[in-house]
């Protein structure tokens, strides 16, 4: 089964939230959530959509919501009819803060399936909803949900009629059957990120045996902020066999060169950026080589501030490098990579040779 394939990287994660967390974040959990996907087979890569109508109980009036969301494969998330966000690892939570209208709302998510459609895919999510006189309630994915595939035109808009759709098929609860091992990390205040999951990276192709050349390469990850979405501060965890310099929309953020010693460094957002270009300039003295980065970033949702929204992330497939001589202005969030090609993955945090590294902070925060 595809799933328990993909599953095998993905380990435990400790995602508890702190205890005295700041006010702007409430204590969202999934325990309480099921995974939900679609019981259609369906071609790989097919779309299946999930809607939820929200409507509060009588005399009361909807606000705002705190939606922590994760899926299989990928997801796409409106509000009444509005894109939210977006997200592919399921492993790495999202959350979103949304104003809602007073009566009648309406959340809808689309994903892809792996491979057959029928419970090859799912969707998890805790929604808190905050009404007028300061109650909240508590909405989660279960089989009130209803779902399609292939979503028809309009499906995501307020005024779409879903009352034939059939109920979400209820694959498993989380943190349970069938994906137990998923432990899915919610990006909180103060930030929760670790290591884990994490993916070592060097230029591609990774020669086998550790027999890396020697010197030095660039990588960049260029990240988007879901739209009214406005990156506050972020925490990264940073280490490279054996040398790195990190680069963040173009300040050097700061630098190690013992692989066993990662960096946790404190970054605040003074600028409000529309776009995050992770750049490091990496150094391989001899033998097995890597770059291995996660990141926690917290976003105050435009106009708001008093909700916590966030993402992780990762050094991934989706980092780009080149090699041969470091291309002048490469660490620049206005450099064209267009050309590099995506960098090797060599394994997740925990891997040969490097498993587990020491995590020092670095006490001054940087601010961009
Ligand atoms: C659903 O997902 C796909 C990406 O997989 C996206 O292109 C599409 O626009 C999404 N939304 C809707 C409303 O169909
Ligand atoms: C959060 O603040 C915004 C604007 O400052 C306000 O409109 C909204 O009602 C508040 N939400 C909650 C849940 O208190």
């Amino acid at each position: 089964m595809v799933r328990f394939y993909l599953h095998a990287v993905v380990s435990l994660l400790v995602a508890a939230l702190p205890l005295g967390l700041a006010d702007v974040t409430s204590a969202l959990s999934l325990s309480s959530s099921k995974w939900i996907w679609n019981s259609v087979t369906a071609t790989a890569g097919a779309q299946v959509a999930q809607r939820k109508v929200l409507t509060p109980p009588l005399g009361k009036s909807l606000v705002a919501a705190e939606i922590i969301i994760s899926s299989y494969i990928n997801f796409q998330l409106y509000v009444n009819g509005d894109y939210i966000g977006t997200g592919n690892r399921p492993s790495f939570g999202h959350r979103f803060c949304v104003d809602l209208l007073p009566s009648y709302n309406v959340f809808a998510v689309n994903g892809s399936t792996t491979v057959s459609g029928s419970d090859d895919g799912g969707l998890v999510a805790t929604i808190l909803v905050t009404y007028t006189d300061g109650t909240t309630d508590t909405v989660v994915t279960d089989s009130s949900w209803r779902t399609m595939v292939p979503p028809p035109p309009e499906w995501e808009t307020l005024c779409f009629d879903d009352t034939a759709w059939p109920a979400a098929t209820v694959v498993g609860s989380y943190g349970v059957s069938p994906w137990q091992n998923v432990v899915v990390a919610l990006p909180a205040d103060p930030p929760v990120v670790t290591l884990t999951n994490a993916v070592w990276i060097w230029t591609s192709p990774v020669p086998a045996g550790g027999a890396v050349p020697v010197g030095s390469r660039a990588f960049r990850r260029t990240f988007i902020p879901d739209p009214n979405q406005v990156p506050a501060s972020a925490t990264i965890i940073m280490a490279a066999d054996n040398e790195y310099t990190l680069y963040l929309n173009g300040v050097t953020v700061g630098s190690g060169s013992n692989w066993p010693d990662a960096q946790r460094y404190t970054i605040n957002f003074a600028s409000a950026p529309s776009e995050l270009v992770l750049a490091v300039l990496a150094t391989n003295a001899g033998g097995p080589a890597g770059v291995l980065m996660s990141m926690e970033i917290n976003m105050v949702p435009r106009g708001r501030n008093n909700c916590t929204a966030g993402v992780f992330l990762t050094t991934d497939g989706l980092w780009k490098s080149t090699e041969g001589a470091i291309p002048a202005g490469f660490e620049q969030p206005d450099y064209d990579d267009s050309t590099w090609p995506a960098v090797g993955s060599q394994g997740a945090y925990g891997i040969a040779p490097w498993a587990t590294l020491t995590i020092t902070p670095v006490p001054t925060p940087v601010t961009i």
